[in-house]
């Protein structure tokens, strides 16, 4: 095992009506800005809820976040906290509300434009407003992590920046402000949350057992829990299976003391900056392609892998991987998702301008040993048709 430093401040609050202890967890006095996205919280009364739960306090609102939310749009938002005075933000949503929430925490007060956070890898944050969370879609982590994925809708660029300065205070899960997710969003934070624990798991042995055991128990979970929230949406314990398996997916447990490999993920920020496709779109086409491409370099994990979440024990080697990862990919198309270009109707050609975009943002080493070059990556992106 590697040598790390695991620290997490953020409290979670676990499920039903917690919402109600928000007044308990906002300071008193604070001048507070709601941030949201496209009106899901006002359509299924965790708007309301919310301000119920904060009657009495001086309040704004800032709706309108995007998913994979932009610079553009998150700029208005840090004019009205400069403009309000405000000292406390709430984000209420998914991984784009509460990544947006992040980039306006570092933002509004920075001395300088705020998409150099992002060109700069958050190395200018020194200060970020104090924030929490009500999460109302399982998939990012974001609200146990200090990780924030930024679009600037203008040059087409989607990066990622980290800082302890931006964990949430505070993060509220009620597993019931779930049920009103569309087919679409529940299969996606699946498929986000698996391919997450993948990228910290899939690498190379490293001696860390409970690590190893923790992440394919969260794999097990959403191999087990995810197609059932599809047919069973009211499930109280299946809603709360998965929420909490996504949240503990990226919180930096399973990631301590690991190597880890976010190529997937840095290939896919280029397809959804490019073409628009949701993030776990990308993912579940980059992945499959990804283990195939570099099956000898994680021979050891993908047999472990192989054997302990999917049963695969017997036989021929190289068919237990390939098995695998076609049960995984099996997995992906299960709840929703697809897992080749043509499911979102772009083809082949797409590889050279992906490729390029990498090319351009330095993706040029990805990967747990810097191995995925950018032909490792043109490669994996062939092999999506
Ligand atoms: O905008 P509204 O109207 O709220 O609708 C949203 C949105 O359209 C809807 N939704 C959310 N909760 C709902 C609901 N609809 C009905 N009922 C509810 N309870 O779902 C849609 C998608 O929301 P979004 O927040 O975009 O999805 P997700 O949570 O998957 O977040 C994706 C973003 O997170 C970034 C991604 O790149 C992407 O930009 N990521 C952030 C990470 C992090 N901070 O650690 C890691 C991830 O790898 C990821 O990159
Ligand atoms: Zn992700």
């Amino acid at each position: 095992m590697l040598n790390f430093d695991f620290h997490n401040p953020t409290r979670i609050l676990f499920g039903e009506n917690q919402i109600e202890h928000l007044a308990q967890l906002v300071p008193a006095r604070a001048r507070v800005l709601v941030l949201y996205g496209g009106g899901s919280i006002r359509a299924n009364g965790t708007y309301d809820a919310v301000m119920a739960a904060l009657d009495g306090r001086t309040i704004f609102e800032f709706g309108g976040i995007e998913p994979n939310p932009s610079y553009e749009t998150l700029v208005e938002a840090i004019a009205v906290v400069k403009r309000e005075n405000i000292d406390f933000l709430l984000a209420v949503g998914g991984g784009s509300v509460i990544d947006g929430t992040k980039f306006v925490a570092a933002g509004s007060l920075l001395d300088a434009d705020p998409w150099t956070i992002l060109e700069q890898r958050a190395k200018n944050v020194s200060a970020a407003l104090p924030f929490g969370a009500v999460l109302t879609l399982p998939a990012t982590g974001s609200e146990m992590n200090s990780g924030s994925v930024i679009t600037k809708q203008a040059t087409q660029e989607k990066f990622a920046f980290m800082s302890r300065l931006v964990f949430p205070q505070f993060a509220i899960l009620d597993p019931t402000r779930t049920y009103t997710l569309p087919a679409r969003q529940v299969g996606n934070g699946i498929v986000d949350a698996f391919v997450h624990i993948m990228e910290q798991y899939m690498t190379v042995p490293a001696d860390a057992k409970v690590q190893d055991r923790f992440a394919e128990g969260l794999l097990q979970t959403l191999v087990e829990e995810g197609p059932r929230a599809l047919a069973e949406p009211d499930n109280y314990a299946v809603r709360a299976n998965l929420m909490w398996t996504a949240t503990l997916a990226l919180n930096g447990l399973i990631g301590a003391g690991v190597p880890q490999d976010w190529s997937t993920h840095m290939i896919g920020h280029e397809l959804t900056a490019l073409y628009g496709l949701d993030h776990a779109q990308t993912l579940a086409l980059v992945l499959p392609a990804m283990l195939r491409e570099r099956r000898d370099a994680k021979r050891a994990k993908l047999l472990q892998y192989a054997a302990r979440v999917w049963g695969l024990r017997d036989g021929d080697e190289d068919a237990r991987i390939e098995a695998a990862i076609a049960r995984t990919e099996d997995f992906f198309r299960a709840v929703g998702v697809g897992t080749r270009f043509a499911d979102y109707g772009l083809g082949k050609d797409v590889v050279p301008a992906v490729v390029a975009a990498l090319e351009a943002h330095g993706m040029t080493n990805l990967g747990e040993s810097g191995e995925v070059t950018l032909n490792v990556s043109r490669n994996v992106l062939e092999r999506c048709t």
